[in-house]
């Protein structure tokens, strides 16, 4: 279960720079004249992707003045949805999912290893600076199970020596490969199945 909290240090002020201000006015135009706060999703994420990943109060302020909306009904989309981040994230974002299917097939285990080498508690970031880690509800990439989020990018049939491998290479600031972490390409069959006639008793 992802637990979300609002960091404690804020900063005062907050505003779209002009190339997100642009995307903005954008996005706006997108709706009928009367029907701009639909767009209060949209605005939370470039708002999060501005400010380093998260979401501070006067940012939720800014866009409902902006879309000339109530604070609190700014508060509560940000408060509700899980991809909004409330507080300061680590350079390398993890959302492992835990959901069923990823727990089945070992996401425990690696939620152990995001503890022993990241921080022992979800949402903090590690004494680098470099890494956080939460749980999340399924990231619909299932039939990959375990995987998790980092940052924008997907990877995929991980376990515990893999993912090592990928929180050692972040900290050694060398490159990490997202996707399959047995080669599969998307989700195929792994072993290069082509049908279900391939496995005796399928
Ligand atoms: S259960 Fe983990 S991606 Fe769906």
């Amino acid at each position: 279960m992802s637990v979300k909290k609002v960091s404690k240090v804020q900063p005062e002020k907050f505003e779209f720079n002009e190339q997100n201000l642009e995307v903005a006015n954008k996005i706006i135009s997108n709706y009928p004249q009367g029907k701009q706060q639909s767009a209060v999703m949209a605005f939370l994420y470039i708002a999060q992707r501005q400010n380093n990943n998260w979401i501070p109060l006067s940012a939720m302020k800014y866009i409902a003045k902006y879309l000339d909306m109530p604070y609190i009904k700014v508060y509560e989309v940000a408060t509700f949805y899980t991809m909004y981040n409330l507080a300061p994230v680590g350079e390398y974002f993890f959302q492992v999912c835990t959901t069923t299917p990823c727990m089945l097939r070992g996401a425990y285990k690696l939620v152990d290893i995001c503890k022993k080498k990241i921080s022992e508690k979800e949402s903090e970031i590690s004494k680098d600076g470099k890494i956080s880690w939460m749980e999340v509800e399924c990231l619909g990439a299932c039939v990959n199970a375990p995987m998790m989020q980092i940052n924008d990018d997907y990877f995929e049939d991980l376990d515990e020596k893999k993912l090592e491998k990928i929180i050692d290479n972040i900290k050694q600031d060398k490159k990490i490969e997202p996707g399959s972490y047995k080669g599969r390409k998307s989700s195929a069959p792994e072993n290069n199945r082509s049908t279900l006639m391939d496995t005796k008793n399928a």
